[in-house]
């Protein structure tokens, strides 16, 4: 499984089956905060639940359609996060993410996303575009690209249902060659 340092403390690594276990429980001590932004709590109910995902990414990955990592800090999962397909043809992809509530306010996710881009979107998977979709009123996942120097497309309006109410998403991009810009400019 491939791993990705990020600091001292911190590193990515591929999701795999024996992390089932420590995912499903970081997901069920966080299920009434994760709930409010992420629409598949319902569906994840049992070890097997998060098994059966972690199955899917690696069937993603082994389809060359990217795939899904953990965010592992001082030894315990802390988060995930992953695109959604590979667009070959396109040269684009979307990323999604997640961490449990007691790692929130360090910088480890924006840290997350950055490895995540010079590594496998702009790096081995060599993608054009990124974009990431957060729901309006979701600030702190908006601060992540807006953080990043990520552009502002535009409001797609009641794009996901979340148990009972619908949501407007935010849309941000990036383009290779903004990043490249970003990354020599603001992070040298
Ligand atoms: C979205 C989510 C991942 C954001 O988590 P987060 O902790 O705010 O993001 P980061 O880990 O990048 O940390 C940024 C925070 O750490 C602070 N920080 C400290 N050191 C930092 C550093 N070196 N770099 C960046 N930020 C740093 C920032 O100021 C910010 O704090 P603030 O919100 O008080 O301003 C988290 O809220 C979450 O999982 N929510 C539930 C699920 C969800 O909404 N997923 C996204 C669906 S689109």
């Amino acid at each position: 499984m491939r791993v990705i340092p990020m600091s001292e403390e911190s590193y990515l690594k591929q999701l795999e089956p024996s992390d089932a276990q420590e995912m499903f429980w970081l997901t069920d001590t966080n299920r009434q905060y994760l709930r409010e932004w992420l629409p598949w709590l319902d569906y994840t109910r049992t070890v097997e639940d998060t098994a059966g995902f972690i199955q899917m990414t690696i069937n993603q990955h082994n389809n060359n359609q990217g795939t899904h990592y953990g965010i592992w800090y001082k030894g315990r999962l802390a988060g995930t996060l992953g695109v959604h397909n590979l667009d070959w043809i396109n040269r684009k992809t979307s990323l999604g993410y997640w961490l449990g509530a007691q790692y929130q306010g360090h910088g480890l996710m924006t840290q997350a996303v950055v490895s995540y881009m010079d590594q496998l979107v702009f790096g081995s998977w060599g993608m054009e575009k990124l974009t990431i979709q957060a729901a309006t009123e979701n600030g702190k996942s908006r601060a992540i690209p807006e953080r990043l120097g990520f552009q502002l497309e535009g409001v797609l309006r009641r794009n996901e249902f979340l148990y009972d109410h619908f949501v407007d998403h935010a849309v941000y991009s990036m383009l290779r060659s903004e990043w490249e810009e970003f990354r020599s400019s603001k992070m040298d």
